[in-house]
């Protein structure tokens, strides 16, 4: 299988300068989804590498993107509450969300604050569904990470809901903490119409490499089973992570 056919690689130096970049195609992205069907909705993944991102949305892109008619989601969420520090909705509301234009109705985080992470899965398919439709949720963006280990999301090596095929959101274990997790599952992420990995630093160079080579078991390299079924796979990646590539 060609490296095409795993998605689209595309190059910057550094974070800085790829978060600019990946910056850019979101307005790109957004401004189209828009003019097709009236909104745009976006799948935030956690971690430290978007948090750049989040700061040019904050600030450059405040303006520059209709957020009125933007909706976003998550992707994952640690099981903490939202003031965690560990929170992937906190850590997006503190560095961007919370002073942007797009409206509180607008923004669905995932909830952290039910009894356990499988009702807080459950309910999240139930905001899912509704905004969806109850058809197939065909995100226009999802933006994902990638682990050192290969995983994406929070669809860890070896994980059961690797094979989940029915379910929209289920809940998780992660081999660190917070263990407890809630992840969108392969088939919703497989079905966006533009999938976007950032990918930076030397530690990731491993798993983009294995990600990337086609020869990977999805149970060992998650992130190597997302293939959108339609949509559009694009891999941001810095010089550093990009070392082992060909
Ligand atoms: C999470 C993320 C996860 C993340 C990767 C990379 O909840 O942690 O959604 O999938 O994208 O672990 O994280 P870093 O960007 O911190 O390396």
């Amino acid at each position: 299988m060609s490296l095409r056919s795993r998605g689209e690689v595309r190059t910057r130096s550094d974070l800085e300068s790829l978060s600019q970049a990946v910056a850019e195609d979101l307005a790109r992205i957004a401004a189209s989804a828009i003019s097709v069907h009236g909104w745009f909705s976006l799948a935030l993944s956690g971690g430290e590498t978007p948090q750049v991102l989040f700061g040019l949305l904050a600030r450059e892109y405040h303006t520059r993107i209709p957020w009125a008619r933007a909706e976003i989601f998550w992707v994952d969420e640690r099981y903490v509450p939202h003031h965690d520090r560990r929170s992937n909705y906190g850590m997006a509301n503190d560095a961007w969300l919370a002073g942007s234009p797009v409206p509180r109705e607008n923004i669905h985080p995932i909830p952290t604050d039910l009894p356990n992470a499988e009702e807080a899965a459950r309910q999240y398919e139930r905001v899912l569904r509704a905004h969806f439709l109850n058809s197939w949720p065909q995100f226009d963006l999802m933006l994902l990470g990638l682990g050192s280990d290969g995983h994406t999301a929070s669809l860890f090596p070896r994980s059961p809901a690797l094979a989940e095929e029915t379910r929209w959101a289920v809940a998780a274990e992660a081999p660190t903490e917070p263990s407890h997790r809630i992840t969108l599952t392969l088939p919703v992420i497989n079905h966006a119409a533009h999938v976007h990995f950032l990918v930076a630093g030397s530690r990731k160079a491993e798993a983009l490499k294995s990600a990337l080579s086609g020869e990977s078991d999805p149970l060992d390299c998650p992130a190597s089973a997302v293939r959108p079924t339609d949509g559009e796979l694009v891999w941001w990646v810095d010089a550093e992570a990009a070392k082992l590539l060909p």
